[in-house]
C-alpha cells in the first residue's frame, strides 16, 4: 500500500518571519486534529514543505513534528565551486535536507533547465541519499498538438537515465503547465491518464515492483475543494501544492482532505 504525500511548494515566497509563523499556526492546528496526528504518526501520511533557501533553517527549527519533511526547491549537481548563486547538496545535508525538487517547470521554462542537465542532478542527489522529487508536465501547446505523451516520456527517460535508486527514495510530481497558478486545474480524469502513463514509463525503466511502489504526485492548482477528487485516482498518491500551501489554514485543509 502506497503512503500518501501532501507537499507544499512555496516557491520564491514566505520568507523566515512567515515561515516561523507558518510551523508554529500548522503545528498548533496539527496537534488539535487526532485524525490528521496519528495519520502523521503512522506514516501514512507524510507532509512536506519546500521553502526558499533563505527560511530552510528556520522552517526545520520551528517544524511541529519531527515526522514532517522541509525540503529544498532546487541543488546544484557540483560538490562546491565557482557556481555564484548556487547551493550545493553537502551544504542542504548539513541542515539535515533529504528532500529536493528537481525539474520544477519554472525551472525547465524560465531557467531553461534541460532533461540532460536535471539528469546530472537527479544522478548526484541520489548518489548522496537525498530523495528528489523529480517533476515532469507537458506546456499546453504540447498538450494541444498532441504530443504531451512524447514529452512526458523524454522527461522521464532522459532526466532518469543512468539513475539507480530504489522506490521509496524518490518520488515523481505530474504538473500540467497550464495548470500552475492558473486555477485550471486537470479534470481527475486527466490527471490519472498521464500519471497512469507516467507508472507505465516508470514500469518499462524500473520494472513492476518499483513502478507499483514509487510514489506520483499531482500539482497544479490543488485547493481543499478539489484535493479529494484528485486523491481518488488509482495512480495519484499525493499532491504539489503551490499557491494554497503558502497559509496554513489552506494547507492543513488539504493535508485533511487527503487522508
Ligand atoms: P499552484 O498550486 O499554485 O498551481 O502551483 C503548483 C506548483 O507548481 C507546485 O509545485
Amino acid at each position: 500500500m502506497r503512503k500518501i504525500f501532501v507537499a507544499g511548494n512555496w516557491k520564491m515566497n514566505n520568507g523566515i518571519a512567515v515561515a516561523e509563523d507558518f510551523m508554529k499556526g500548522f503545528g498548533a492546528l496539527l496537534e488539535n486534529d487526532d485524525k490528521l496526528f496519528r495519520a502523521v504518526g503512522t506514516k501514512q501520511l507524510q507532509i512536506a514543505v519546500f521553502p526558499p533557501f533563505l527560511s530552510l533553517a528556520k522552517s526545520l527549527e520551528c517544524k511541529p513534528d519531527p515526522l514532517m519533511i522541509v525540503g529544498a526547491q532546487n541543488v546544484n549537481d557540483k560538490e562546491s565551486g565557482a557556481y555564484t548563486g548556487e547551493v550545493s547538496i553537502p551544504m542542504l545535508q548539513e541542515l539535515e535536507v533529504k528532500y529536493v525538487l528537481i525539474g520544477h517547470s519554472e525551472r525547465r521554462h524560465i531557467f531553461g533547465e534541460t532533461n540532460e542537465f536535471l539528469n546530472k542532478k537527479l544522478i548526484s542527489s541520489v548518489k548522496a541519499g537525498m530523495t528528489p522529487v523529480y517533476c515532469v508536465g507537458e506546456t499546453l501547446e504540447e498538450r494541444e498538438n498532441g504530443t504531451a505523451f512524447d514529452v512526458i516520456k523524454a522527461q522521464l527517460v532522459e532526466g532518469m537515465k543512468g539513475v539507480s535508486v530504489a522506490a521509496d527514495k524518490f518520488i515523481i510530481a505530474y504538473e500540467p503547465v497550464w495548470a500552475i497558478g492558473t486555477g485550471k486545474t486537470a479534470t481527475p480524469a486527466d490527471a490519472e491518464e498521464i500519471c497512469k502513463f507516467v507508472r507505465e514509463t516508470i514500469k518499462e525503466l524500473y520494472g513492476a515492483d518499483f513502478a507499483e511502489n514509487v510514489l506520483i504526485l499531482y500539482g497544479g492548482s490543488v485547493k481543499p475543494d478539489n484535493t479529494a477528487d484528485i486523491m481518488a485516482q488509482p495512480d495519484i498518491d499525493g499532491v504539489l501544492v503551490g499557491g494554497a500551501s503558502l497559509k496554513y489554514g489552506s494547507f492543513i485543509e488539504i493535508c485533511k482532505a487527503a487522508i
